[in-house]
């Protein structure tokens, strides 16, 4: 009897150790197994008692509960290690980050995580935006929900004026209107600005239109204009050409045309030959062969002096950028739907 009990007792170092090794739930069941299963060492022992008397069986006994007892104390306290361990360790590997959106979560749980990079058109913008803040142009803003005095009436564009209409415009309930070009700004900046003035006006503008390869809804112009007291043709052409030059590292060719805009007089249209078929005629020319990039002209005596000025006394230029179309050029984008499709593949081409 005294060797059973004697042998029960050392179950107790051998399981202490075990349980110690014991990596995870799974080994822990194994211990459990191994010492008080059907065919555990416990069990074993228990086979032994056949020759014992009563109360022999009984002290045995007694020792084989203690050892039950303790056996599960130590398999809860060491249950209780391994959850603190998988709980720091999920903490590590599956926090949720609310801030991350659906997009970057999709990202990041397919591996492929991108850090974003600035929109094509964005990059443009900035690189004529440090071309004409070195040449002393400053940069300025305006509402994109205009109304219709800013965006048309004082460019000179009558309450009848047929030329409203190459301009299709969003109208909003309260009478207000999405701007249909920068040369709104032109006219903020008239009001606020004294002469002489170097501006130019980087933003979205709307029109309302059937969107194709060369057309959208909602693009990116940016308006340059000088008011000083002697502004001529020469001085706008120039502006251009160095404006060109500058984006595109090669020679472009370029074609100027007579261009009609109430605000302006002369107008021009400058147009490029178009790079995305190097002249042969594709969607993006409307099989022209040639872009129209650069709408320009001298400002309209009409508007200097609907801005409080005197014509006599001050002359200006401007132009009207368009910053799609001249991104297309410059990479050879087929249709100006990609800039806001929100296509990965396109973006990360630039
Ligand atoms: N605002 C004109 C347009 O969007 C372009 C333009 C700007 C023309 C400045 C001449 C001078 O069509």
């Amino acid at each position: 009897m005294a060797d059973l009990i004697a042998e029960i007792q050392a179950l107790e170092a051998k399981a202490a150790s075990a349980i110690a090794a014991a990596a995870d739930t799974e080994a822990l069941q194994n211990v459990t197994q191994e010492f008080t299963g059907k065919k555990g060492a416990l069990t074993h022992v228990m086979k032994q008692l056949g020759s014992l008397t009563p109360e022999q069986r009984g002290e045995v006994g007694k020792a084989a509960n203690i050892f039950k007892a303790r056996l599960e104390e130590l398999l809860a306290a060491k249950e209780a290690v391994l959850a603190e361990a998988r709980f720091a360790s999920l903490a590590e590997t599956e926090f949720v980050d609310l801030s991350v959106t659906p997009g970057e979560y999709a990202a990041i749980a397919s591996g492929a995580t991108h850090s974003g990079h600035v929109h094509p058109i964005a990059q443009t913008q900035k690189k004529l935006e440090e071309i004409f803040t070195s040449m002393g142009f400053s940069i300025v803003d305006g509402p994109q929900v205009e109304d219709d005095y800013h965006n048309f009436g004082a460019l000179n564009f009558t309450d009848d004026h047929p030329a409203r209409d190459m301009q299709d415009t969003f109208y909003t309930v309260t009478k207000h209107l999405l701007r249909t070009h920068t040369s709104s700004v032109q006219i903020r900046a008239l009001e606020k600005m004294k002469p002489p003035i170097r501006i130019i006006a980087p933003g979205r503008v709307f029109r309302y239109e059937e969107v194709d390869a060369s057309h959208e809804h909602t693009f990116y112009q940016m308006e340059g204009m000088i008011i000083d007291r002697k502004v001529s043709v020469g001085n706008l052409l120039h502006l251009m050409q160095t404006l060109l030059s500058e984006v595109f590292s090669k020679g472009v060719e370029v074609r100027l045309r007579p261009g009609y805009f109430p605000f302006v007089e002369p107008g021009f249209e400058l147009d490029m030959k178009c790079l995305v078929c190097n002249g042969t005629g594709c969607p993006v020319c409307k099989h022209s062969g040639w872009v129209e990039v650069l709408p320009c002209g001298l400002v309209h005596p009409n508007v200097i002096q609907k801005a409080g000025l005197s014509p006599e006394e001050w002359q200006g230029a401007a132009f009207g950028l368009g910053l799609n179309r001249l991104v297309m050029m410059q990479h050879g984008i087929e249709d100006i739907r990609h800039f806001m499709a929100g296509k990965l593949d396109f973006l990360r081409q630039f």
